[in-house]
This record gives structure tokens, C-alpha cells and sequence, in this order.
């Protein structure tokens, strides 16, 4: 009998909240096959050859944007870049036509990051083509949600039952909201802390703790995944300075070591040595943050994989 095709139970990857518990699952499976596949001398396999993926991005990315190319690349599909700031989007060409005549060239994948919440929705009810959604504003951002979560199961044998704290700047994150939708679909306790300023209200509502003091959230966790502070996303004060705020929520060596228990610390980048964050924790034993870049390669192609094989389905 010939073998079934898996596959995702969504034709895009918009947002976690699209993902069922065996979609996930099933992701992370193909990332472990994935995985041991970048640890070859050969790492490629020819599973997207027949796939062409533009990657198109109106917002900066380092991390994003080369661990989806990779993965790509790793897989074997061809795929083109295109950055809006070198593009005609700054003669006022509209988001439908951009992708519409990047389409007419024959694309049959999209991942997109713009700076719009619900960007990847609106261009996945537009466009023919699958929409991956590289972050869009401060809504979601599926992809590092699942390399998060797939890091902690690394680290732990199981997400389930894990008790992790979100600290800093979740009002303008979209790796906040999306980390909670996964790890709670996955079984874990998620709190969030940082000044109430830069806590959204009624996030109680997503099921999440809220502790407004470092320490308490800290004794609490296992993991500590730490935010950075979005300033360009920042149109008025939120808090008095970079100093206080480092003060008050900066995570130091000093205080990972005052802990009576060993926790992890992740971080999804770009970090801001200093301020939520100090280059001693940041390169010390209990941080996983360059193993998460790593995982973002294999969940990368995991998810475009599995969302190819709709095609054959
Ligand atoms: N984590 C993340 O999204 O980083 P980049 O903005 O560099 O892609």
C-alpha cells in the first residue's frame, strides 16, 4: 500500500492559532528528520525541486530571513529575494500588485514579513499561492513560535508541564502571542512580566499569569525567554529610561546565579546587550539562544515541506 502523504491540516501558515496539536507534532517530527539531514556532510535533499518560493520582506530581518532561505536552499527549491526598500513599493506600487506580478513569473510560495498585522491573511485571500507569515507587525509570528518550542522539547524531553516565562516588551511583540498560543497548545504554564506599560490589558484572558516583578517570575520558570524592547514600534514613553527599564526587568548573572535552580534562557533576537539582557547570560551555559537559530533552519523546512505536499495530496 502506498505510503500516505503528510501534510499540514492548513493550505498556509498564517498564524499559530491556524495549527492543530498534530500539525505541530507532525512539524517537529519532520525538523528531527530534518535535523539529522544538516548534520551530513551532503546537506540537501531534492524534496523542493519542483517549487519556486519568492521571499518577499517590507521589514528588516537577519535571522528570518537567512534561516528561510537556507532551509530552502537546503531543500532544494528556487527561490527569489525581494526587499521592499529596493523595490517599487517605494514608487507606491500596492502589496496585491507586488505579489501579483512576482506570481506571473511563476511562484508558487510566498513568505512574507510586513510591518501590517494580518498582511499574510489579507494576501492569502488575494493571491494564488501558499502565504507564509515571516512576522506581521505585532500579531504572529508562527515560525519562530514553533523553533522556540521545538528548543525547549529539546532541552527538556517534553514541552508539557514546562512553566515559561515571557519577560519584556509583549505589548509589541508578535513572538509573545504566538509562543502562547504554541506552548499552551503543547501543555505548558506560560506567564508573562515586564512594566505593566508594556503589557497588553486583558492578556489574562489568553490564559497567561502576569507578574510584574523579575524575580517572582523567575523563581517561577524553567525557561526565561527575554524580549527585547521595540523601540521603533514605540510612539510614545513607555517607561522613564533604557537604564531604569535594564534595572528593573535586564537579566544579569548576578541574579541567574541568586536562583536556587538552574532555568534556560532564550531569547529570539536581535538582542540588546545591556538592556534586557546582559552578554554574560546571553553567552553563559543556561542560554540556548544560538541553538534556537540552528532549530529555525530544520522547523523551516519542516513547515514549507509539509505545506508542499498539499500539492500531491
Ligand atoms: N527573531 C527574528 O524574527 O529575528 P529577525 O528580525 O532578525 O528575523
Amino acid at each position: 500500500m502506498a505510503e500516505a502523504i503528510q501534510t499540514l491540516s492548513t493550505k498556509h501558515l498564517l498564524g499559530i492559532k491556524d495549527l492543530t496539536v498534530r500539525d505541530i507534532e507532525l512539524i517537529f517530527e519532520t525538523a528531527d528528520t530534518f535535523k539529522d539531514v544538516l548534520n551530513r556532510p551532503i546537506k540537501k535533499v531534492p524534496s523542493l525541486r519542483d517549487i519556486t518560493i519568492a521571499n518577499i520582506f517590507f521589514e528588516n530581518s537577519t535571522r528570518t530571513r537567512l534561516s528561510f532561505e537556507l532551509a530552502q536552499k537546503r531543500l532544494s527549491a528556487d527561490i527569489v529575494n525581494f526587499a521592499a526598500s529596493s523595490s517599487s513599493v517605494s514608487k507606491g506600487e500596492t502589496l496585491i500588485d507586488t505579489v501579483n506580478n512576482i506570481l506571473s513569473m511563476k511562484v508558487d510560495m510566498v513568505v512574507m514579513r510586513h510591518p501590517y498585522p494580518g498582511a499574510g491573511v489579507f494576501l492569502s485571500k488575494h493571491v494564488d499561492a501558499q502565504i507564509v507569515n515571516a512576522g506581521d507587525g505585532a500579531h504572529e509570528h508562527p515560525t519562530q513560535a514553533l523553533l522556540d518550542a521545538f528548543s525547549i522539547k529539546e532541552r527538556y524531553g517534553e514541552v508539557r508541564g514546562k512553566k515559561i516565562a515571557i519577560i519584556g516588551d509583549v505589548l509589541h511583540s508578535r513572538v509573545a502571542l504566538s509562543n502562547i498560543l504554541c506552548l499552551h497548545k503543547l501543555g505548558a504554564e506560560v506567564m508573562v512580566c515586564g512594566p505593566s506599560t508594556l503589557i497588553p490589558r486583558y492578556i489574562e484572558t489568553l490564559g497567561v499569569k502576569v507578574e510584574h516583578d523579575l524575580m517572582k517570575a523567575l523563581n517561577w520558570c524553567d525557561v526565561a525567554n527575554m524580549l527585547r524592547i521595540q523601540l521603533e514600534r514605540q510612539d510614545i514613553k513607555y517607561f522613564p529610561s533604557l537604564r531604569e527599564y535594564s534595572m528593573m526587568y535586564g537579566l544579569n548573572k548576578q541574579i541567574l546565579n541568586s536562583l536556587d535552580k538552574e532555568i534556560t534562557v532564550m531569547h529570539p533576537g536581535p538582542i540588546n546587550r545591556g538592556v534586557e539582557i546582559t552578554s554574560d547570560v546571553a553567552d553563559s551555559k543556561q542560554s540556548i539562544i544560538l541553538d534556537q537559530v540552528e532549530n529555525g533552519v530544520a522547523i523551516r523546512m519542516a513547515v514549507l515541506y509539509l505545506l508542499a505536499n498539499q500539492r500531491n495530496k
